[in-house]
């Protein structure tokens, strides 16, 4: 056995105990060399402390290098608690958000394997915002810096996953000065992502959004800003069958933070039907970044075995939680894809 790895643990609200402890489950049967450590966070934290997640369990995070973390609820409507997911993206400056979607046979719409990555820390969701009497205005904040390692980190992405195209997405004929920099930081990188073999592609956003539903085969990794990288991100899920589905990584300089793309869905919660598969890819997520970051074979092992198992049990269609149409429980989806990860990681 080779090294161990630490990690922090948000478990999160909502049905976010339920299915990350399915996502520990599997992680467990197959032996993972991870050793977790909680960090209290979320709603019931804020109440009790006042702040939105402990910051020493945060900072022991960054220095492991790698958090999972489960949905946390932010409340809507002003002067309520601000996002903890936004804090904590804000503090450990994960600047790339990164969302494989992935269709499954039987299951999705079409069939694919394209990634967005989006750019996680300005734009539109910089905060730069006002009101003066009936006029309001939310300001769109590009930097070259910030273009520059979100295009970069797609770039070797691409790259080193074997993805053959990338697209910049932007909408660069309107918004002339702000997505006018995007693409031009994209042009400016282009050459070197050429030289590497990959397809360089541009394409404005309700292009994108078209294309995405009409024959989503055509991309590989789709690169841009802020708010279209989160609109198209639901999007995809959709087209992949569920949002239940669907994993992520959220990339900074030394750290990163996975989990599913979900929300808390306190309609759901504590009823035991969450789809877990959200949160199971998250886990198969860290464990190829851990792999790759440290050159762990293992742990590109393991992290193969979960994407196989989820795979296989999702095509099986044997075994599909409500939001596939099915009536099995998060903990039957978790304990099938346990049992099939075993088999995997006995077989290779
Ligand atoms: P949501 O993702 O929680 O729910 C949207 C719909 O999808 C609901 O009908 C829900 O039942 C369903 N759904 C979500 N995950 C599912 C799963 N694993 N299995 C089966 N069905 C699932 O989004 P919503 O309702 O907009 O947000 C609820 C709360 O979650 C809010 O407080 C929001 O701020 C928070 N949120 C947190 C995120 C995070 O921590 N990364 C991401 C998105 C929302
Ligand atoms: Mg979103």
């Amino acid at each position: 056995m080779g090294r161990k790895y630490k990690v922090g643990l948000i478990v999160g609200d909502g049905i976010g105990p339920e299915v990350i402890s399915e996502a520990l489950k599997v992680l467990e049967a197959i032996g993972a060399p991870i050793e977790f450590f909680e960090i209290d966070a979320g709603l019931e934290y804020f109440k009790r402390t006042g702040r939105p997640v402990d910051p020493e369990g945060l900072e022991e995070a960054r220095k492991a290098g790698a958090l999972l973390k489960g949905p946390l609820t932010t409340p809507p409507g002003p002067g309520s608690m601000r996002s903890v997911n936004v804090f904590i993206r804000k503090v450990l400056d994960l600047y790339a958000n990164v969302r494989p979607f992935t269709s499954y046979d039987g299951v999705s719409l079409n069939e694919f394997d394209l990634v967005i990555v989006r750019e996680n820390t300005e734009g539109l969701y910089s905060g730069v915002e006002g009101r003066a009497g009936d006029t309001a205005f939310s300001i769109k904040v590009i930097t070259r810096s910030g273009s520059e390692r979100v295009i970069k980190y797609a770039i070797k992405y691409a790259v080193t996953r074997g993805y053959g195209k990338i697209t910049a997405v932007h909408k660069a004929n309107i918004l002339k000065e702000s997505d006018g920099l995007f693409r031009q930081v994209f042009r400016d990188l282009s050459g070197e992502a050429r030289a590497t073999g990959l397809d360089i592609e541009e394409m404005f956003v309700d292009a994108a959004a078209y294309w995405l539903v009409k024959d989503p085969s055509r991309f590989g990794v789709i690169v841009t800003t802020n708010l279209y990288g989160d609109i198209l991100s639901d999007l995809a899920a959709g087209l992949v069958g569920s949002l239940g589905l669907c994993g992520s990584a959220q990339i900074g300089e030394d750290v990163a933070v996975f989990e599913p793309v979900h929300g808390s869905a306190p309609d759901i919660a504590g009823k035991g039907i969450a789809n877990p598969v959200g949160a199971i890819m998250a886990t198969a997520y860290m464990l190829e970044y851990l792999g790759l970051r440290f050159n762990d074979e293992e742990l590109k092992r393991a992290s193969h075995a979960i994407k196989h198992s989820v795979r296989k049990v999702i095509e099986s269609r044997t075994s599909l939680p409500p939001d596939l149409g099915g009536h099995a429980k998060t903990n039957d989806i978790g304990r099938a894809i346990a049992s099939e990860a075993v088999r995997k990681m006995t077989e290779q």
